[in-house]
């Protein structure tokens, strides 16, 4: 059994919305675990790809998902005794994750897995349903949005500094694509939770975004 007690803040919201980065700063600004949800969905996509599993074949992606051997240490990602921490963040992998993520037994798998990342002192946890789905009592809910010309010139610069090759045409495409499917799919769908506080990121820095969670963190934390 998790914690319920261990305070959980959740930051739910589009691709390349800014989430990972606010996330990790609240979390090493609090102390707080970590947990990058979308990490376990491209382990599995790029175990997937690497194994040559069909997409349609949802047994064995759950398979997949349920036995995944992966690690996180330090800010890196291992799957096995491999890092990838590079590997997972590509384009191909990032449209396979949210592809196989529109599989109900693939995100049942993962459920027990993110529940065990609740840990004290605390928890920031990234995702889609974060709030809504995994941590529906989560102590302070945020949805991060950003318009998706942002989101596409935020993630062309991520990509470039990272040395891979990239098409703002096409990152633009593959952004709107994912948003849709990431929110018309029938589980678990990308949505607000009903009290979760929206902040749109479009015009702000990541200082100003990280100030604005913290304040609402203190907010509640003080109202308790
Ligand atoms: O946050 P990200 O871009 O790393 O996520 C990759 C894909 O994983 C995303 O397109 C949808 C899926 N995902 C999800 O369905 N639920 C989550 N909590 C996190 C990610």
């Amino acid at each position: 059994m998790t914690n319920p007690i261990v305070p959980v803040i959740t930051l739910d919201g589009p691709t390349a919305s800014g989430k990972g980065t606010v996330a990790h700063r609240i979390a090493d600004h609090l102390g707080f675990h970590y947990l990058d949800s979308g990490a376990l969905y491209r382990l599995t996509a790029l175990s997937a790809l690497r194994k040559g599993v069909a997409l349609t074949d949802e047994h064995a992606i759950a398979k997949l998902a349920e036995y995944l051997p992966c690690r996180f240490a330090g800010g890196e990602i291992f799957l096995g005794q491999e890092n990838v921490t590079d590997a997972i963040r590509a384009e191909a992998v990032g449209n396979t994750a949210s592809k196989i993520a529109t599989l109900p037994t693939v995100r049942q798998a993962l459920y027990a897995l993110q529940l065990g990342f609740r840990k004290a002192p605390g928890l920031v946890a990234d995702g889609r349903d974060m709030g809504t789905v995994i941590f529906p009592h989560a102590t302070l809910k945020v949805f991060l949005m950003a318009s998706a010309e942002a989101r596409a010139e935020r993630r062309y610069k991520q990509l470039i500094e990272k040395g891979f090759a990239a098409s703002m045409h096409d990152l633009f495409a593959d952004l709107v694509e994912r948003d849709a499917r990431d929110a018309n799919r029938a589980i678990s769908p990308l949505k607000p939770a009903d009290s979760a506080h929206i902040l749109d990121t479009s015009h702000m820095s990541i200082d100003e975004a990280v100030a604005a969670v913290l304040g609402w963190y203190a907010e509640v934390k003080k109202a308790h």
